[in-house]
């Protein structure tokens, strides 16, 4: 039975979606609700309460871009909790109004930091979930062979090397020739094509670390202005899936449950939902 869970970028969105059917699910577990503003965490824990839902909800203050935050959150967590069962790294920014720094920043180093911090806490078969999406697994397919080979051979994959290819990315005189922004919707291809080869890494360093990446699909939230074609709830489901399926193969890609490409084209139907042709 899950006792405690932590999940990033809580207060709105796919994560908020998951705190309440993580709390409906596991009404006596603690759920650590995180969020860079506690004000709107605060918003987030009232609704939740105004569907007779959160009890044991807490808001958790934690900005992914900040260590110093990373570190307070640990801190309160540790003084809370003997042992987290699931971390869930949920919190992401887009392209949009945001630089490559910031994108990687939170999408991808964020993510590495939180994992160093709370790793030592994590329960004996506690859960690591990177919300990782799609969007990188098209990205690395419109990579050029060097830099799909760079990600695709997992056994020479380093955290160094992926550090060092966020650096080229942003470089104004880059040694990889990198997919124009369109490819990649911007950095935030490049962040998750990153995050899911992290998580591929970290699984095959770490054989007592069960460690996933899953993708909520295309759904209505704001980071892409409401416009996606999948609810909220049914994205939520897909990132707490692990959870209820512990006999998934750690380091993969999943989607709905079903384990994902790392590397592959946009799926028609998206496109042509992208290009104004809905379903
Ligand atoms: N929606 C989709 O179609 C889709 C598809 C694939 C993957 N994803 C991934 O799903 C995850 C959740 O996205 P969403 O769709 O729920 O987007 P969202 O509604 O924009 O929510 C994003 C959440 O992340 C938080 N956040 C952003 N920067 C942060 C930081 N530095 N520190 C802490 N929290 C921060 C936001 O907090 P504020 O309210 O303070 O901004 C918000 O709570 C992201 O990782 C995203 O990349 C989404």
């Amino acid at each position: 039975m899950i006792q405690s869970v932590l999940i990033t970028g809580a207060n709105k969105g796919l994560g908020f979606e998951a705190v309440k059917q993580l709390s409906a699910a596991f009404p006596n577990a603690i759920i650590f609700l995180g969020t860079r503003s506690v004000s709107r965490g605060q918003e987030a824990l009232t609704k939740l309460r105004a569907e007779n839902l959160g009890e044991h909800v807490q808001v958790l203050e934690l900005d992914m871009s900040s260590d110093d935050s990373i570190k307070r959150a640990f801190e309160y967590v540790r003084g809370s909790v003997a042992n987290l069962d699931v971390l869930i790294n949920n919190a992401g920014i887009s392209s949009e109004g945001n630089t490559a720094a910031d994108v990687f920043g939170t999408n991808l180093f964020g993510v590495k930091t939180m994992i160093d911090t709370f790793t030592p806490i994590l329960s004996q078969n506690g859960l690591i979930i990177n919300v990782s999406s799609e969007v990188g697994t098209w990205s690395q397919n419109s990579m050029n062979a060097e830099l799909q080979d760079l990600l695709s051979k997992i056994e020479d994959v380093t955290w160094e090397k992926l550090a060092d290819l966020t650096a080229d990315y942003q470089s104004p005189t880059p040694k990889h020739t990198w997919p124009s922004v369109d490819k990649t919707f911007g950095p935030y291809g490049v962040s998750k094509a990153l995050l899911t080869c992290y998580t591929r890494r970290l699984a095959a360093d770490n054989s007592n670390l069960r460690v996933v990446a899953v993708c909520p699909g295309y759904c209505r939230t704001e980071i892409n202005g409401n416009t996606g074609f999948r609810s909220p709830t049914v994205g939520a489901a897909s990132i707490i899936w692990p959870i209820f399926n512990p006999s998934f193969e750690v380091g993969l890609l999943y989607q709905d449950g079903v384990s994902q490409p790392f590397s592959a084209p946009m799926a028609p139907h998206i496109a042509a939902y992208l290009s104004g042709h809905k379903e």
